[in-house]
């Protein structure tokens, strides 16, 4: 039609869209403390590319069909028998399906389980994808108090208490026990024995994320929520984002029957990108154990190097945890300070990215003078630069003195 006016759909997304993210949280920094990145140059690209030409070589034509509903079978096969042999768990290949990062599974678990108003409570401060995605989906996301043990045993009684008193028996428990994301602790055995010990008592399943359990590279393992159950109640998820690269988007979850038929009619487009599948299948039956072998020293210098580049810019304006594993540091200035306001200027004045707590607040608003860096990504150097930078923008703006 002639002179038909341009087309905008600003009127036209659901109301259970997120508005549109500030350009501060999509551009990416020098200093890229923001997102959990891997190391670029430890990339296993040879590996990669070798795993995907033997691939190729003994079944690459199967990618004339659709894959197995479920995820390649040897992958799932392999995965199974890591969970068994890392985690304790007590699942095969059938109790699992392969989808794209733990995203998407986190995603069709909650498609799959929650209506508007359902109660999820979860640790205090927790992984902002999967409370974007609880949010979407209209649920009541109720954050329960944590020390660095994990939950505290009476605030989550009392939550689960307090929200069956109210005829809204939770959905379920959202935990993060291992290298929490924020906040970097780990749950410890007791307390992992309480939560499951809650869960039964109460009624209510848990969805354990557990994506970081493979990068300790201080401490003990302490095993899996999931082992240490027997009535089926955990749901489990994990990925191959943080082991190998984000960029493969190969993850998967572990669930009981019932609910993993239930998630695949939820899920679209055709089973798990067949593609990724047998590169990680076959890279992950070869070097991915050396490899996470090389990941953990490269994590622990990184880390080392952000400790002692926050002690020497914020000495005793700010407090940090010191995590034994995975990529974040969880930082707090005092009250009153405002990490949202600056996050603009400190991208644009010193190109650094980084997260503030508010992005991790099941409320949504609190935690403006928390920050999350994740040091995964740049080299020590380059951490050393940029968390002084950073501290320079703080401190023009006031926001470390006392
Ligand atoms: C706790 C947690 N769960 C899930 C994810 C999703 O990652 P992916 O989909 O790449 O596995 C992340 C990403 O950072 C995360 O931190």
């Amino acid at each position: 039609m002639a002179n038909a006016q341009p087309f905008s759909f600003e009127a036209s997304f659901s109301s259970s869209v997120p508005p549109a993210r500030p350009r501060a949280a999509i551009r990416r920094g020098k200093y890229d403390f923001a997102v959990a990145y891997a190391d670029p140059p430890s990339v296993p690209l040879d590996g990669l590319l070798d795993s995907l030409a033997s691939a190729f070589q003994d079944e690459g034509k199967d990618l004339a069909v659709y894959p197995h509903p479920q995820g390649y079978p040897p992958l799932r096969e392999y995965i199974a028998g890591k969970l068994q042999r890392d985690r304790d768990m007590r699942v095969g290949p059938d109790d699992i399906m392969v989808g794209g990062g733990s995203g998407e599974p986190i995603g069709l678990l909650i498609e799959t389980l929650i209506d508007p108003g359902d109660v999820v409570l979860t640790e205090n401060w927790v992984y902002g994808g999967t409370l974007n995605t609880l949010r979407r989906f209209r649920a009541d996301v109720r954050g329960v108090e944590c020390d660095d043990d994990g939950f505290v045993p009476d605030a989550l009684e009392s939550a689960l208490q307090k929200a069956v008193g109210e005829g809204k028996r939770p959905k379920f428990i959202y935990a993060i026990p291992t290298f929490q994301n924020p906040q970097g602790w780990t749950m410890t055995l007791e307390r992992r024995q309480e939560v499951v010990r809650l869960s039964q008592e109460y009624g209510v399943p848990i969805l354990e994320d557990d994506c970081y359990a493979d990068l300790r590279f201080e401490g003990e393992d302490v095993t899996s929520l999931h082992a240490l159950d027997d009535t089926g109640r955990v749901m489990y998820v994990a990925s191959f984002s943080k082991i190998i690269a984000p960029g493969v988007r190969m993850g998967y979850m572990a669930a009981p029957p019932e609910v993993l038929s239930r998630a695949q009619s939820v899920k679209q487009g055709g089973g798990a990108n067949q593609l990724a599948a047998l590169t990680v299948h076959r890279y992950a039956t070869s070097g991915l154990e050396d490899h996470i072998g090389d990941l953990k020293n490269i994590l622990r210098t990184k880390r080392d190097a952000m400790l002692a580049a926050l002690g020497e810019n914020f000495g005793s304006a700010a407090t940090w945890s010191r995590p034994e594993g995975g990529m974040y540091i969880w930082g707090r200035l005092p009250e009153g300070a405002d990490l949202v306001s600056v996050q603009q200027k400190v991208m644009d004045d010193a190109d650094v990215g980084y997260h503030t707590g508010v992005q991790y607040s099941p409320d949504g608003v609190s935690g403006k003078n928390y920050f999350r860096l994740c040091f995964g990504y740049n080299t020590p150097e380059e951490i050393h630069e940029g968390v002084a930078k950073f501290a320079e923008v703080l401190d023009g703006e006031g926001m470390l003195r006392g």
